[in-house]
């Protein structure tokens, strides 16, 4: 579905991403996991087209429709939640006779229904809750999630993770992006560890690891082997 080869980006004379190949098949949910700053973010946007890449090659399908929420959402904070996916929708051109009703399930599906609050009024679970919303507008077969559960607490994260796995069953392909590990092990079937831009190792959930994904994280990411 998506593959990367040897991508590279290079800020203030430091290469932030640098020659970071991986792979996302169709149907997975792949974690794209590293330290702060280890340019995750960077390289999502790279995949965007948000940020030029400096060197490497970015190959997915033609023509696919990517759906993307952010590490840091933004919407116009005077607008209701449903404005603002109408908003959005409008920008894609999806049809006026199904625009409502596309809203109103993807209201419903976050846990936003019958919701008249401004955004300016939401909480940090209400403004993730309708980022995932924003993303799923257009029935996009890749979704990139940048710390989708962020902030959030522990039921409202099992709420999102329910939610990631039911569109991994309707065979949704996505990259998640998560410093909560425990989230990532629930819901991610293998991923990449990486830091300062480059690709330390490989996770696979089926492996069935004696450790634990944050123990393999810090021993990978601090370098520490007991
Ligand atoms: N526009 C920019 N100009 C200069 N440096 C940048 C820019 N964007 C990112 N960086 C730098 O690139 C590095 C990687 O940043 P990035 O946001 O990709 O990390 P990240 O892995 O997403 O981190 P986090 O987990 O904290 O979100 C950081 O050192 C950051 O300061
Ligand atoms: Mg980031």
């Amino acid at each position: 579905m998506l593959e990367c080869i040897g991508l590279k980006k290079y800020y203030n004379e430091k290469y932030v991403v640098n020659d970071l190949s991986f792979n996302v098949n169709k149907g997975e949910v792949f974690a794209f996991l590293g330290n702060n700053g280890a340019g995750k973010t960077t390289t999502i946007k790279m995949i965007l087209g948000l940020v030029k890449k400096d060197s490497g090659e970015i190959m997915h399908d033609d023509n696919i429709l990517i759906g993307y929420s952010p590490e840091t959402p933004y919407f116009p904070p005077f607008l209701t939640g449903y404005e603002v996916l109408d908003y959005y929708a409008k920008i894609q051109k999806i049809p006026h006779s199904i625009r409502r009703t596309e809203i109103m399930k993807l209201l419903d599906s976050v846990g936003l229904e019958n919701n008249k609050t401004r955004v300016r009024n939401y909480s940090k679970g209400m403004l993730q809750r309708l980022a995932l919303a924003q993303s799923l507008l257009g029935d996009p077969e890749l979704l990139i999630l940048d710390e989708p559960t962020a902030g959030l607490d522990a039921l409202g994260r099992l709420e999102i993770i329910q939610l990631i796995g039911k569109l991994k069953n309707a065979g949704k392909t996505i990259i998640i992006n998560s410093h909560i590990l425990n989230d990532i092990e629930r819901v991610c079937d293998r991923g990449i560890i990486i830091r300062n831009g480059v690709k330390l190792g490989e996770w696979n959930k089926s492996d069935n690891n004696e450790e634990s994904l944050e123990e393999i994280f810090i021993e990978l990411v601090g370098g520490i082997k007991e």
